[in-house]
């Protein structure tokens, strides 16, 4: 079978059987930016045909306004805004109600929004108990999963989702609460007291005071790092249809319900080619040691015997900078200033990325150093544990990941998601009996 295009006014697509000689007019659909897409929907049923596309990198999942990557220019606009603009000017609380609400909020809307976030920070007391049942050296994704999990079981005035309401509600608690079940998790793992929210605060102030505040001491709000963690979030916020959305996606599909969908997102998050990177990139650079021995790991990560790669590069839809990494390589120098931290690992990591934006398999392949590549060292500056970054992360990304379940669950053509396969097992054969088996 060969596909043959026809023209674009035409909006639709052809199709050829080249054994049979039939053709089929698929649909061509067009979204405010980026290629179009072939609406394939009606394939099984014309021509009984699947599509093949397991990691999928020419399929598109669903329709959304969130978020736009153009991943050639390396462009990233959040509701027809760039990241670059939004970093510059706006907080994370602005850019919770774009992706939640679809526009930048006004002053009204955003004290409203601020108050709803902040009044649902606190979460249940019997939380904290949960938190017993964990070993002190589990990783803090591990804790997260569960409590994340486990909030469906605490606020069970929120789980009916179609009820536009209730969904509100579950969006706010969960930008709201995750950022306390984190730093509880952080402070579970260090063996410190849970520090309760404070309203006086914002948002990033509020997640660094609970992270490194303690009950003996007052507590001092570093504007560099609140600022730096604030970027952090806004950079992480949302990004298209990645592996963890998909993820919360799916889960939605099936009516879960939100806490559950983002559990899903969590776990699916954790992983060292999604935001796992971040901490593999320092643990890579520990391992790296020193600048003269950079040569050697180019060497094997260009190597296809040996799995190792270079963690913080390389991007499925950034085939350019990645426009995330540039906003954060400042940030990174500003706390690297502030706190005066001469970090060997920035040297290290800046050399990497020289040498390798030189090397011809990196420059043919066109991998540029990713997000993931400053944020870990940023954090480490502020204090977190490696460990803690991919927590972070998850932080930042509920509001994607809330944003994105609630724009699914608010489509009326909302189906359960269920993709097709390409059977490579046994056909069908005889039951044999265990006494004639060999
Ligand atoms: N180091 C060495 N080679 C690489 C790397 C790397 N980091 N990334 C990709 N390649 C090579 C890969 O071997 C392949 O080479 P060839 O064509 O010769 O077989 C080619 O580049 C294309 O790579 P791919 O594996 O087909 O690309 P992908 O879209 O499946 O994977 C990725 C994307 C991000 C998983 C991958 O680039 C990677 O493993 N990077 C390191 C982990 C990382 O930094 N992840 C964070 C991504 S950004 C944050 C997020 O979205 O969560």
């Amino acid at each position: 079978m060969s596909a043959e295009s026809v023209s674009e006014n035409q909006k639709t697509f052809t199709l050829t059987n080249n054994n049979t000689g039939d053709s089929v007019e698929l649909p061509v659909l067009e979204g405010t930016c980026g290629p179009p897409v072939i609406d394939v929907r009606k394939l099984y049923e014309q021509t009984g045909h699947f599509t093949f596309d397991p990691s999928f990198t020419a399929t598109g999942s669903c329709k959304s306004r969130l978020t736009f990557i153009d991943g050639e220019k390396g462009i990233l606009m959040h509701r027809g805004y760039t990241i670059e603009e939004l970093a510059e000017n706006s907080s994370f609380m602005e850019v919770a109600y774009l992706l939640l609400n679809g526009d930048l909020p006004n002053q009204a809307e955003f004290t409203k929004f601020e108050r709803d976030i902040t009044y649902h920070t606190m979460v249940h007391e019997q939380i904290n108990y949960f938190y017993r049942g964990f070993r002190r050296d589990a990783h803090p994704m591990a804790i997260m999963c569960g409590v994340v999990g486990a909030l469906s079981a605490f606020y069970h005035d929120s789980l009916d989702i179609w009820d536009p309401r209730q969904r509100e509600i579950s969006a706010h608690r969960l930008i709201a609460k995750i950022p306390t079940l984190a730093a509880m998790t952080y402070k579970y793992t260090v063996g410190q007291p849970f520090m309760y929210p404070r309203n006086d605060l914002n948002f990033p102030e509020n997640f660094l005071y609970m992270c490194f505040g303690l009950p003996p001491e007052p507590y001092q709000v570093n504007p560099v790092l609140t600022n730096a963690m604030d970027k952090i979030l806004i950079l992480h916020a949302d990004h298209e249809q990645n592996a963890s959305t998909s993820t919360v996606r799916l889960a939605g599909s099936s009516q879960a319900n939100p806490f559950a969908c983002i559990a899903s997102g969590i776990a699916s998050l954790w992983g060292p080619s999604h935001g796992g990177a971040n901490q593999a990139v320092l643990e890579m650079l520990d391992e790296i040691g020193d600048k003269k021995n950079i040569p050697e790991f180019i060497e094997r990560a260009k190597n296809k015997d040996d799995p190792f790669r270079l963690m913080g590069f390389g991007h499925r839809v950034y085939k350019n900078f990645d426009p995330r990494a540039g906003v954060l390589k400042k940030a990174c120098d500003e706390v690297l200033d502030d706190l005066g931290i001469n970090d060997p690992r920035l040297e290290l990591a800046m050399e990497l990325e020289r040498i390798a934006l030189e090397d011809d398999y990196f420059v043919e392949r066109k991998l540029f150093p990713n997000v993931d590549f400053y944020s870990g060292i940023i954090l480490k500056a502020m204090g977190f544990p490696v460990s803690m970054f991919t927590v972070l992360f998850a932080v930042a990304r509920t509001v994607g990941w809330v944003s994105q379940w609630k724009e699914m669950i608010e489509e009326p053509s909302l189906r359960i998601g269920r993709p097709r396969q390409l059977y490579t097992g046994p056909a069908q054969r005889p039951y044999v009996p265990m006494d004639k088996r060999k």
